[in-house]
Protein backbone atom coordinates (compact mmCIF):
# COMPACT_ATOMS: atom_id res chain seq x y z
CA UNK A 1 0.00 0.00 0.00
CA UNK A 2 1.07 3.88 -0.86
CA UNK A 3 1.96 6.14 1.85
CA UNK A 4 -0.46 8.69 3.84
CA UNK A 5 2.62 9.98 5.90
CA UNK A 6 1.04 13.27 7.42
CA UNK A 7 -1.78 13.45 5.17
CA UNK A 8 -5.19 14.58 6.74
CA UNK A 9 -8.02 12.34 6.33
CA UNK A 10 -11.70 13.48 7.53
CA UNK A 11 -13.47 10.00 7.30
CA UNK A 12 -17.17 10.68 7.68
CA UNK A 13 -19.77 7.67 8.35
CA UNK A 14 -23.53 7.72 7.28
CA UNK A 15 -26.11 4.97 8.65
CA UNK A 16 -25.73 2.14 6.76
CA UNK A 17 -25.08 -1.46 8.11
CA UNK A 18 -21.33 -1.53 6.25
CA UNK A 19 -20.29 1.10 8.72
CA UNK A 20 -18.99 -1.40 10.97
CA UNK A 21 -16.32 -1.88 8.08
CA UNK A 22 -14.90 1.92 8.39
CA UNK A 23 -13.45 0.39 12.38
CA UNK A 24 -11.04 -1.72 10.07
CA UNK A 25 -10.37 1.39 7.37
CA UNK A 26 -10.05 3.70 9.89
CA UNK A 27 -7.12 1.37 11.39
CA UNK A 28 -5.42 1.18 8.06
CA UNK A 29 -5.49 4.76 7.57
CA UNK A 30 -3.65 5.59 10.39
CA UNK A 31 -1.42 2.54 9.78
CA UNK A 32 -0.37 3.63 6.63
CA UNK A 33 0.51 7.10 8.03
CA UNK A 34 -2.79 9.41 7.88
CA UNK A 35 -3.96 11.89 10.82
CA UNK A 36 -7.35 10.67 10.66
CA UNK A 37 -10.69 12.67 12.10
CA UNK A 38 -13.96 10.95 12.07
CA UNK A 39 -17.61 12.45 11.63
CA UNK A 40 -20.63 10.66 12.30
CA UNK A 41 -23.96 11.27 11.24
CA UNK A 42 -26.72 10.53 14.00
CA UNK A 43 -27.91 7.14 12.25
CA UNK A 44 -24.64 6.23 11.77
CA UNK A 45 -24.05 6.13 15.64
CA UNK A 46 -26.66 3.33 15.64
CA UNK A 47 -24.45 0.82 13.70
CA UNK A 48 -21.11 1.70 15.08
CA UNK A 49 -20.02 3.58 18.91
CA UNK A 50 -17.94 6.60 17.89
CA UNK A 51 -15.91 4.95 21.49
CA UNK A 52 -14.65 3.30 19.01
CA UNK A 53 -13.57 4.79 16.15
CA UNK A 54 -12.36 7.70 19.01
CA UNK A 55 -10.02 4.97 19.98
CA UNK A 56 -8.73 3.61 16.49
CA UNK A 57 -8.03 7.19 14.97
CA UNK A 58 -6.75 8.62 18.62
CA UNK A 59 -9.03 11.75 18.06
CA UNK A 60 -12.06 12.75 19.27
CA UNK A 61 -15.23 11.74 17.17
CA UNK A 62 -17.27 14.81 15.18
CA UNK A 63 -21.20 14.20 16.03
CA UNK A 64 -22.81 17.68 15.90
CA UNK A 65 -22.91 20.80 13.98
CA UNK A 66 -24.50 22.26 16.83
CA UNK A 67 -22.48 21.58 19.56
CA UNK A 68 -21.02 24.53 21.14
CA UNK A 69 -18.41 22.85 23.02
CA UNK A 70 -16.90 20.60 19.67
CA UNK A 71 -17.10 23.83 17.96
CA UNK A 72 -15.02 25.61 20.34
CA UNK A 73 -12.73 22.59 19.77
CA UNK A 74 -12.60 22.49 16.12
CA UNK A 75 -15.46 23.21 14.42
CA UNK A 76 -16.91 22.03 11.66
CA UNK A 77 -15.04 25.29 9.09
CA UNK A 78 -11.76 23.97 10.74
CA UNK A 79 -12.45 20.39 9.89
CA UNK A 80 -13.41 21.84 6.37
CA UNK A 81 -9.98 23.27 6.34
CA UNK A 82 -7.81 20.86 7.83
CA UNK A 83 -9.08 18.14 5.60
CA UNK A 84 -6.33 16.91 2.96
CA UNK A 85 -9.26 14.54 1.52
CA UNK A 86 -12.65 13.74 2.69
CA UNK A 87 -13.79 9.92 2.24
CA UNK A 88 -17.45 9.08 3.03
CA UNK A 89 -17.44 5.52 3.56
CA UNK A 90 -20.09 3.66 3.69
CA UNK A 91 -22.17 6.73 1.77
CA UNK A 92 -26.62 5.78 1.54
CA UNK A 93 -28.47 6.53 -0.59
CA UNK A 94 -30.00 9.40 1.48
CA UNK A 95 -26.65 11.24 1.99
CA UNK A 96 -25.72 10.51 -1.39
CA UNK A 97 -29.42 12.71 -2.21
CA UNK A 98 -28.29 15.21 0.41
CA UNK A 99 -25.03 16.31 -0.68
CA UNK A 100 -26.40 16.16 -4.31
CA UNK A 101 -28.42 18.83 -3.44
CA UNK A 102 -25.82 20.66 -0.92
CA UNK A 103 -27.99 20.72 1.94
CA UNK A 104 -26.29 21.24 5.35
CA UNK A 105 -28.29 20.14 8.02
CA UNK A 106 -25.75 18.12 10.07
CA UNK A 107 -21.99 17.89 10.48
CA UNK A 108 -20.84 16.38 7.59
CA UNK A 109 -22.58 17.75 4.61
CA UNK A 110 -21.86 21.41 6.36
CA UNK A 111 -18.19 20.36 6.19
CA UNK A 112 -18.17 18.87 2.62
CA UNK A 113 -20.00 22.25 1.28
CA UNK A 114 -17.17 24.16 3.10
CA UNK A 115 -13.84 22.31 1.61
CA UNK A 116 -11.72 22.72 -0.99
CA UNK A 117 -10.38 19.48 -0.27
CA UNK A 118 -11.14 16.21 -2.79
CA UNK A 119 -13.97 14.27 -1.94
CA UNK A 120 -14.69 10.55 -2.25
CA UNK A 121 -17.87 8.76 -1.13
CA UNK A 122 -18.17 4.95 -0.95
CA UNK A 123 -21.65 4.16 -1.95
CA UNK A 124 -23.19 1.39 0.45
CA UNK A 125 -26.61 0.23 0.28
CA UNK A 126 -29.14 -2.57 -1.03
CA UNK A 127 -29.13 -2.87 -4.61
CA UNK A 128 -32.87 -1.72 -5.63
CA UNK A 129 -31.89 1.56 -3.83
CA UNK A 130 -28.56 1.64 -5.98
CA UNK A 131 -30.35 0.69 -8.91
CA UNK A 132 -33.44 3.33 -8.32
CA UNK A 133 -33.00 6.35 -10.66
CA UNK A 134 -33.26 9.09 -8.60
CA UNK A 135 -29.87 7.32 -7.10
CA UNK A 136 -28.26 6.90 -10.13
CA UNK A 137 -29.31 10.25 -11.18
CA UNK A 138 -28.04 12.12 -7.97
CA UNK A 139 -24.92 9.82 -8.80
CA UNK A 140 -24.35 11.40 -12.17
CA UNK A 141 -24.88 14.89 -10.52
CA UNK A 142 -21.83 14.22 -7.87
CA UNK A 143 -19.49 12.66 -10.74
CA UNK A 144 -20.33 15.84 -12.73
CA UNK A 145 -18.95 17.75 -9.53
CA UNK A 146 -15.77 15.91 -9.19
CA UNK A 147 -16.83 14.07 -6.64
CA UNK A 148 -14.92 10.39 -6.94
CA UNK A 149 -17.09 7.81 -6.59
CA UNK A 150 -15.75 3.86 -5.36
CA UNK A 151 -17.79 1.30 -5.82
CA UNK A 152 -20.36 -0.47 -5.11
CA UNK A 153 -19.25 -4.01 -5.44
CA UNK A 154 -21.34 -6.58 -6.05
CA UNK A 155 -22.57 -9.78 -4.35
CA UNK A 156 -24.45 -10.86 -1.58
CA UNK A 157 -26.16 -7.91 0.74
CA UNK A 158 -26.67 -8.02 4.48
CA UNK A 159 -30.36 -7.94 3.48
CA UNK A 160 -30.14 -11.68 1.82
CA UNK A 161 -30.50 -9.92 -2.22
CA UNK A 162 -27.44 -9.97 -4.55
CA UNK A 163 -26.40 -7.53 -6.87
CA UNK A 164 -24.18 -3.94 -6.74
CA UNK A 165 -24.93 -1.99 -3.40
CA UNK A 166 -21.92 -3.54 -1.30
CA UNK A 167 -19.17 -0.95 0.09
CA UNK A 168 -15.81 -2.32 -1.10
CA UNK A 169 -13.43 -3.35 1.06
CA UNK A 170 -11.81 -1.19 3.76
CA UNK A 171 -7.94 -1.80 2.12
CA UNK A 172 -9.46 -1.04 -0.96
CA UNK A 173 -10.56 2.38 -0.15
CA UNK A 174 -7.20 3.21 1.96
CA UNK A 175 -5.33 2.30 -1.29
CA UNK A 176 -7.18 4.25 -3.14
CA UNK A 177 -7.07 6.96 -0.67
CA UNK A 178 -3.19 7.07 -1.13
CA UNK A 179 -3.66 6.78 -4.82
CA UNK A 180 -5.67 10.56 -4.34
CA UNK A 181 -2.29 12.30 -3.74
CA UNK A 182 -0.31 10.26 -6.67
CA UNK A 183 -1.01 12.04 -10.08
CA UNK A 184 1.24 12.27 -13.22
CA UNK A 185 0.85 15.75 -13.75
CA UNK A 186 4.29 16.50 -13.55
CA UNK A 187 5.74 13.42 -14.60
CA UNK A 188 9.35 13.50 -15.47
CA UNK A 189 9.98 17.52 -14.71
CA UNK A 190 12.67 18.38 -13.19
CA UNK A 191 11.45 20.92 -10.00
CA UNK A 192 13.66 22.86 -7.58
CA UNK A 193 12.22 24.55 -4.70
CA UNK A 194 14.40 26.62 -1.64
CA UNK A 195 12.27 26.61 1.23
CA UNK A 196 12.82 27.99 5.31
CA UNK A 197 15.14 30.79 6.28
CA UNK A 198 18.24 31.87 6.06
CA UNK A 199 20.75 32.45 8.96
CA UNK A 200 23.32 35.19 8.55
CA UNK A 201 25.96 35.09 11.27
CA UNK A 202 27.54 37.90 12.69
CA UNK A 203 29.99 36.11 15.01
CA UNK A 204 30.61 32.05 16.30
CA UNK A 205 27.43 32.22 17.95
CA UNK A 206 25.14 34.89 16.72
CA UNK A 207 23.08 35.27 13.70
CA UNK A 208 20.13 37.36 12.26
CA UNK A 209 17.54 34.88 11.11
CA UNK A 210 13.54 34.72 10.85
CA UNK A 211 10.38 32.82 11.67
CA UNK A 212 9.97 30.64 8.48
CA UNK A 213 9.03 27.03 9.55
CA UNK A 214 9.50 25.72 5.74
CA UNK A 215 5.97 24.16 6.18
CA UNK A 216 5.00 25.58 2.82
CA UNK A 217 8.30 24.62 0.98
CA UNK A 218 8.25 21.01 2.51
CA UNK A 219 4.50 20.69 1.64
CA UNK A 220 5.22 21.93 -1.58
CA UNK A 221 8.06 19.28 -2.42
CA UNK A 222 5.97 16.13 -0.89
CA UNK A 223 3.07 17.18 -3.64
CA UNK A 224 5.63 17.57 -6.49
CA UNK A 225 6.82 14.70 -5.73
CA UNK A 226 3.70 12.85 -5.36
CA UNK A 227 2.93 14.27 -9.13
CA UNK A 228 5.66 12.55 -10.49
CA UNK A 229 8.43 15.27 -10.35
CA UNK A 230 11.67 14.70 -9.15
CA UNK A 231 12.53 17.14 -6.66
CA UNK A 232 15.45 18.77 -5.22
CA UNK A 233 14.77 20.92 -2.10
CA UNK A 234 17.33 23.60 -0.85
CA UNK A 235 16.46 24.39 2.62
CA UNK A 236 17.57 26.39 5.25
CA UNK A 237 17.40 25.45 9.09
CA UNK A 238 14.03 24.20 9.70
CA UNK A 239 13.07 21.04 12.04
CA UNK A 240 11.30 19.14 9.16
CA UNK A 241 11.52 15.72 8.17
CA UNK A 242 12.66 14.91 4.47
CA UNK A 243 9.74 13.94 3.04
CA UNK A 244 9.69 10.87 0.59
CA UNK A 245 11.36 10.63 -2.89
CA UNK A 246 12.70 13.98 -2.26
CA UNK A 247 16.61 15.27 -2.64
CA UNK A 248 17.37 17.58 -0.11
CA UNK A 249 20.53 19.87 -0.02
CA UNK A 250 20.78 22.10 3.70
CA UNK A 251 22.17 25.66 3.61
CA UNK A 252 22.46 28.44 6.28
CA UNK A 253 23.28 31.67 4.46
CA UNK A 254 21.77 33.12 1.55
CA UNK A 255 24.99 33.17 -0.30
CA UNK A 256 25.21 29.12 0.30
CA UNK A 257 21.58 29.01 -0.66
CA UNK A 258 22.47 30.98 -3.99
CA UNK A 259 25.28 28.69 -4.69
CA UNK A 260 23.61 25.15 -3.86
CA UNK A 261 20.48 26.63 -6.11
CA UNK A 262 22.71 28.12 -9.63
CA UNK A 263 24.69 24.18 -9.13
CA UNK A 264 20.97 22.62 -9.70
CA UNK A 265 18.96 25.04 -11.86
CA UNK A 266 20.57 24.15 -15.45
CA UNK A 267 18.53 21.40 -15.40
CA UNK A 268 15.74 22.09 -14.05
CA UNK A 269 11.97 23.12 -15.76
CA UNK A 270 10.70 24.56 -12.87
CA UNK A 271 12.23 26.68 -9.86
CA UNK A 272 9.92 27.40 -7.06
CA UNK A 273 11.67 30.37 -4.35
CA UNK A 274 9.42 29.85 -1.20
CA UNK A 275 12.48 30.65 1.03
CA UNK A 276 12.52 33.62 3.49
CA UNK A 277 15.64 34.78 2.41
CA UNK A 278 17.34 36.87 4.63
CA UNK A 279 17.67 40.57 2.82
CA UNK A 280 20.61 41.71 4.89
CA UNK A 281 23.63 40.22 6.17
CA UNK A 282 26.35 41.33 8.28
CA UNK A 283 28.81 43.45 6.14
CA UNK A 284 31.97 41.22 8.03
CA UNK A 285 31.42 38.30 10.11
CA UNK A 286 33.26 38.27 13.48
CA UNK A 287 35.56 35.50 14.03
CA UNK A 288 35.47 35.72 17.67
CA UNK A 289 32.48 35.91 19.70
CA UNK A 290 31.22 39.70 20.04
CA UNK A 291 31.89 41.02 23.77
CA UNK A 292 29.25 43.08 25.29
CA UNK A 293 31.38 45.66 26.94
CA UNK A 294 29.56 48.86 24.74
CA UNK A 295 26.37 50.01 25.93
CA UNK A 296 25.17 50.41 22.36
CA UNK A 297 26.57 48.88 19.08
CA UNK A 298 25.95 49.18 15.09
CA UNK A 299 25.24 46.25 13.01
CA UNK A 300 26.89 46.95 9.17
CA UNK A 301 24.31 45.29 6.76
CA UNK A 302 24.67 44.30 3.25
CA UNK A 303 22.10 43.33 1.07
CA UNK A 304 21.67 39.35 -0.18
CA UNK A 305 21.65 38.43 -3.46
CA UNK A 306 18.29 37.75 -4.32
CA UNK A 307 18.16 34.68 -5.60
CA UNK A 308 14.70 34.49 -7.40
CA UNK A 309 15.52 37.13 -9.47
CA UNK A 310 19.28 35.64 -10.34
CA UNK A 311 17.28 32.55 -11.79
CA UNK A 312 14.57 34.24 -13.55
CA UNK A 313 16.98 36.57 -15.31
CA UNK A 314 19.03 33.23 -16.52
CA UNK A 315 18.25 32.91 -21.03
CA UNK A 316 16.61 29.64 -21.21
CA UNK A 317 16.52 29.02 -17.29
CA UNK A 318 12.86 27.11 -16.02
CA UNK A 319 9.76 28.57 -15.34
CA UNK A 320 9.78 30.65 -12.14
CA UNK A 321 7.09 30.81 -9.03
CA UNK A 322 7.67 32.98 -6.07
CA UNK A 323 5.95 33.63 -3.21
CA UNK A 324 4.98 36.87 -1.34
CA UNK A 325 4.40 37.29 2.23
CA UNK A 326 2.84 41.12 2.44
CA UNK A 327 1.38 42.61 5.23
CA UNK A 328 -1.10 44.72 2.95
CA UNK A 329 -1.98 45.35 -0.21
CA UNK A 330 -1.86 42.03 -1.40
CA UNK A 331 -2.83 41.88 -4.79
CA UNK A 332 -0.91 45.54 -5.74
CA UNK A 333 2.16 44.45 -3.98
CA UNK A 334 2.11 40.92 -5.21
CA UNK A 335 2.07 41.70 -9.01
CA UNK A 336 4.80 44.62 -8.76
CA UNK A 337 6.52 41.98 -7.33
CA UNK A 338 5.83 39.62 -9.70
CA UNK A 339 7.07 42.00 -13.24
CA UNK A 340 10.02 43.58 -10.82
CA UNK A 341 11.43 39.85 -10.65
CA UNK A 342 10.55 38.79 -13.44
CA UNK A 343 8.20 36.09 -12.25
CA UNK A 344 6.12 33.41 -14.03
CA UNK A 345 3.73 33.07 -11.48
CA UNK A 346 3.78 34.55 -7.91
CA UNK A 347 1.83 33.14 -4.69
CA UNK A 348 0.58 36.18 -2.26
CA UNK A 349 -0.58 35.49 1.09
CA UNK A 350 -0.66 38.10 3.74
CA UNK A 351 2.53 37.58 6.01
CA UNK A 352 0.49 37.43 9.56
CA UNK A 353 -0.82 34.08 8.48
CA UNK A 354 1.88 32.64 6.87
CA UNK A 355 4.88 31.63 9.67
CA UNK A 356 4.38 28.48 11.56
CA UNK A 357 0.56 28.48 10.68
CA UNK A 358 -0.65 25.09 9.13
CA UNK A 359 -3.49 27.02 7.08
CA UNK A 360 -3.10 29.36 4.43
CA UNK A 361 -5.34 31.38 1.82
CA UNK A 362 -3.26 32.27 -1.28
CA UNK A 363 -3.88 34.83 -4.17
CA UNK A 364 -2.37 33.34 -7.48
CA UNK A 365 -1.24 36.09 -9.46
CA UNK A 366 0.19 35.71 -13.30
CA UNK A 367 0.57 38.25 -15.88
CA UNK A 368 -2.93 37.80 -16.81
CA UNK A 369 -4.83 36.06 -14.35
CA UNK A 370 -5.66 36.31 -10.60
CA UNK A 371 -7.26 33.39 -8.52
CA UNK A 372 -7.88 32.93 -4.63
CA UNK A 373 -6.68 29.22 -3.54
CA UNK A 374 -7.85 28.34 0.30
CA UNK A 375 -8.36 28.77 3.44
CA UNK A 376 -6.63 24.79 3.28
CA UNK A 377 -4.11 23.03 5.27
CA UNK A 378 -0.81 24.23 3.59
CA UNK A 379 -0.68 20.60 2.08
CA UNK A 380 -3.84 20.68 0.57
CA UNK A 381 -3.08 24.32 -0.43
CA UNK A 382 0.03 22.99 -2.19
CA UNK A 383 -1.52 20.69 -4.34
CA UNK A 384 -3.70 23.19 -5.99
CA UNK A 385 -0.61 25.06 -6.38
CA UNK A 386 0.94 22.53 -8.09
CA UNK A 387 -2.50 22.01 -10.06
CA UNK A 388 -1.55 25.77 -11.69
CA UNK A 389 2.26 25.29 -11.76
CA UNK A 390 1.37 22.87 -14.16
CA UNK A 391 -0.89 24.37 -16.36
CA UNK A 392 1.08 27.42 -16.42
CA UNK A 393 3.96 25.10 -17.77
CA UNK A 394 1.90 22.93 -20.11
CA UNK A 395 0.72 26.83 -21.64
CA UNK A 396 4.46 28.00 -21.68
CA UNK A 397 5.89 24.74 -23.67
CA UNK A 398 3.20 24.72 -26.26
CA UNK A 399 3.71 25.80 -29.16
CA UNK A 400 2.33 28.74 -30.22
CA UNK A 401 -0.12 28.82 -33.39
CA UNK A 402 1.42 31.74 -34.95
O1 LIG B 1 11.26 40.54 -2.12
P1 LIG B 1 10.60 39.47 -1.31
O2 LIG B 1 11.49 38.89 -0.24
O3 LIG B 1 9.24 39.84 -0.79
O4 LIG B 1 10.33 38.32 -2.39
C1 LIG B 1 9.87 37.08 -2.04
C2 LIG B 1 10.22 36.07 -3.12
O5 LIG B 1 11.57 36.24 -3.54
C3 LIG B 1 10.15 34.67 -2.59
O6 LIG B 1 9.82 33.85 -3.68
C4 LIG B 1 11.56 34.44 -2.07
O7 LIG B 1 11.88 33.07 -2.00
C5 LIG B 1 12.39 35.15 -3.12
N1 LIG B 1 13.64 35.76 -2.62
C6 LIG B 1 14.87 35.25 -3.02
N2 LIG B 1 16.02 35.82 -2.61
C7 LIG B 1 16.00 36.90 -1.80
C8 LIG B 1 14.77 37.44 -1.37
C9 LIG B 1 13.60 36.83 -1.81
O8 LIG B 1 14.89 34.25 -3.76
N3 LIG B 1 17.15 37.45 -1.41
Amino acid sequence: MLSLTNKHILLGITGGIAAYKSAELTRLLVKAGAEVHVAMTPSATEFITPLTLQALSGNRVHLDLLDAEAEAGMGHIELARWADLIVIAPATADFMARMTHGQADDLLTAVILASTAQIAIAPAMNQAMWADGITQSNLEALQLRRIHVWGPASGEQACGDVGPGRMIEPQEIADRCAGMFETTRLTGKKVLITGGPTREAIDPVRFISNHSSGKMAFALATEAAAAGAQVSLVSGPVHLPTPDRVGRTDVESAEQMLEAVMERVADTDIFIGVAAVADYRPATIEAQKIKKNADSMTLALVKNPDIISRVAALTDGPMVVGFAAETEHLEANGTEKLKRKGLDLLFANKATETFNSDEVTVTALSGHSQQTLGPGSKLNIARLMLDLIAEHLEQKTMPSDT
